[in-house]
């Protein structure tokens, strides 16, 4: 063959590739207001850096006519390129050819490229929109999303994973994203569920929306399953780009650091006057969370979810710090069965990734009542205490007011091995709240008393005195230092410049039995 007719041959397979299952299809996704495989990838890499695996390849299924319904790639784009300068894997299902649906042809591509991810040491990205397993290839599809999941096991904890949900997933396609680090969902056009509105009709009789079962506010305010929403697929890959800018490439890389040229040493008079001094006064953590961390870096993770706790990423001093705290404007702040969740996978992810934990803590104990009990917060609330302990990276506490009972030992304490144990003045170490504390220690007493109320106010008043302050802690060494909140950024600052070099290891093991 001439050079120019392999040329030209070269430039129709790409041109056929490129237009998967034709532009009818893809006129028809941006009707629908969304953007096709090869789009999605373009806004997620760097310009021009995509490197294409896999163009050519095509499914083998012979069966129900799939024969005359090859498309080269199959309904898949992958390979690897550049964000904001380091190696990143991904892939993005096109919906476009057979509803993107999952060929033992697809789950190789997906496979071949997160291996790659591996052995390169980058994070990979799975661009999600699938009508799920391929119908007409039976057992093939299924035992390829198994090697997904399988793959997915295996890189967990050695690269980020992270998914974008930008279409439906139905059945096994939710497994491979529940098994990566994050999920995004796009609002009004992403759906994850295990059997669609129609099976659940047909079995339970219950009539519910796909918005309502497995929207993306759905999984991102009542399931737990999803961590961030956006209005559109756009802005869904601007923040897994964002969210990339925090974590290193691999489990023995550091992250990035970039700095924002908000000084390290800057103090925060702000925070003098944040904590209210009436113990029963909620006030938002988020403002202690964003004085302390460089100017307008702190990613919330998971904000619509089990709100009475805050988790996210930021920097300090230009270094990524994983951010834990209790919400006191959420239900107190108490810790309960989905906020136990969200805080030890939160904590857990940080660990594996080398990313400094820091803790703000105002927490009045687990939320009483047999909803928590018999939904089994003894062993969610374990996992908290499991995370912290298990957990080798720097690890920063600062106590803001409350730290009472079980949720003192379970959010960071010293006895887990946290590094540096922080309080502001204001703060509460005690095995309960005053009030409780008193019922119980005095209750014959106030029974017998002249002026029961006045005595209990006596009684709470000098427990308080007693207890309710960072000093019985601090004479322990179970609070490092006792804190201005003014000086709260310079402090985990420069005890994060201290622990840069931590090193720290955990008995050898096959791995431990986390309660779950
Ligand atoms: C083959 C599929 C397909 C599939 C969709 N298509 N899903 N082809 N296998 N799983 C094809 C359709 O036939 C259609 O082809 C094109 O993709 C677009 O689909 P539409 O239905 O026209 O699109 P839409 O109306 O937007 O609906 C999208 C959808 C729906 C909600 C995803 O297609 C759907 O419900 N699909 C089936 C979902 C499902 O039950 N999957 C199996 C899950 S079980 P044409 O030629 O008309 O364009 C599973 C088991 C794995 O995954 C378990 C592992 C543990």
């Amino acid at each position: 063959m001439a050079l120019s007719d392999t040329i030209e041959s070269i430039r129709r397979r790409n041109t056929e590739a490129e237009i998967g299952g034709g532009q009818e299809k893809i006129d028809k996704r941006h009707e629908r207001g969304v953007l096709t495989a090869r789009e999605r990838i373009d806004l997620l890499f760097d310009p021009g850096s995509f490197v294409e695996l896999d163009k050519f390849r095509v499914h083998r299924c012979t069966e129900f006519g799939m024969d005359k319904q090859r498309v080269a790639g199959d309904a898949l784009v992958s390979g690897f390129g550049t964000v904001d300068g380091r190696t990143v894997f991904a892939f993005a299902q096109d919906f476009t050819v057979l509803g993107g649906s999952l060929s033992h042809t697809v789950a190789e591509k997906i496979c071949k490229v997160m291996g790659m991810a591996m052995k390169a040491g980058a994070p990979c990205v799975g661009l999600n929109d699938s009508g799920g397993a391929r119908i007409q290839e039976g057992v093939e599809a299924l035992g390829g999303y198994s090697d997904i999941f399988c793959m997915n096991t295996l890189a967990s904890g050695v690269i980020p994973q992270i998914s974008g949900i930008l279409g439906p997933c139905a059945g096994g396609a939710v497994y491979s994203p529940a098994l990566t680090d994050f999920i995004f969902m796009v609002d009004s056009t992403s759906y994850m569920f295990i059997t669609g509105p129609e099976v659940i009709k047909s079995v339970t009789r219950e009539e519910v929306t796909q918005e309502d079962l497995g929207g993306a506010m759905t999984h991102n305010s009542k399931t737990g399953v999803a961590h961030f929403i956006s209005p559109d697929d756009g802005a869904c890959i601007a923040n897994i780009r964002r969210l990339l800018s925090y974590l290193p490439s691999n489990n023995v890389d550091e992250p990035p650091v970039i700095d924002n040229g908000d000084p390290a040493d800057r103090l925060t008079p702000e925070l003098n006057d944040i904590v209210p001094e009436d113990p029963n006064k909620p006030y938002d953590i988020r403002t202690i969370i964003n004085s302390a961390v460089d100017r307008d870096s702190f990613m919330e993770v998971q904000e619509h979810w089990a709100r009475n706790a805050v988790v996210g990423f930021a920097r300090i001093a230009g270094r990524s710090v994983g951010i834990v705290a209790n919400q006191p404007n959420v239900v107190a702040g108490c810790l309960d069965i989905d906020c136990s969740d969200k805080i030890a996978r939160f904590v857990r992810f940080c660990d594996c990734f080398n990313l400094p934990v820091i803790t703000f803590e105002d927490v009045p104990g687990f939320l009483p009542g047999t909803h928590q009990e018999w939904g089994g917060i003894i062993r969610h609330g374990a996992k908290i205490v499991y995370a912290y302990a298990e957990a080798t990276v720097p690890k920063i506490t600062v106590i803001t007011r409350k730290a009472y009972g079980g949720a003192y030992c379970v959010m960071g304490a010293k006895h887990c091995r946290a590094d540096l144990n922080l309080a502001y003045p204001s703060a509460e170490i005690a095995v309960m709240g005053a009030a409780g504390a008193v019922n119980i220690l005095y209750r014959k007493e106030l029974k017998a008393a002249e002026d029961p109320e006045k005595h209990r106010e006596e009684l709470v008043d000098d427990y308080r005195k007693h207890f309710a302050s960072p000093f019985q802690a601090a004479e322990l060494g179970f609070v490092d230092e006792v804190i201005m909140p003014a000086d709260t950024r310079v402090r985990i600052a420069q005890g994060l410049a201290m622990l840069a070099n931590k090193q720290d290891t955990n008995p050898p093991k096959k791995h431990g039995n986390m309660p779950l």
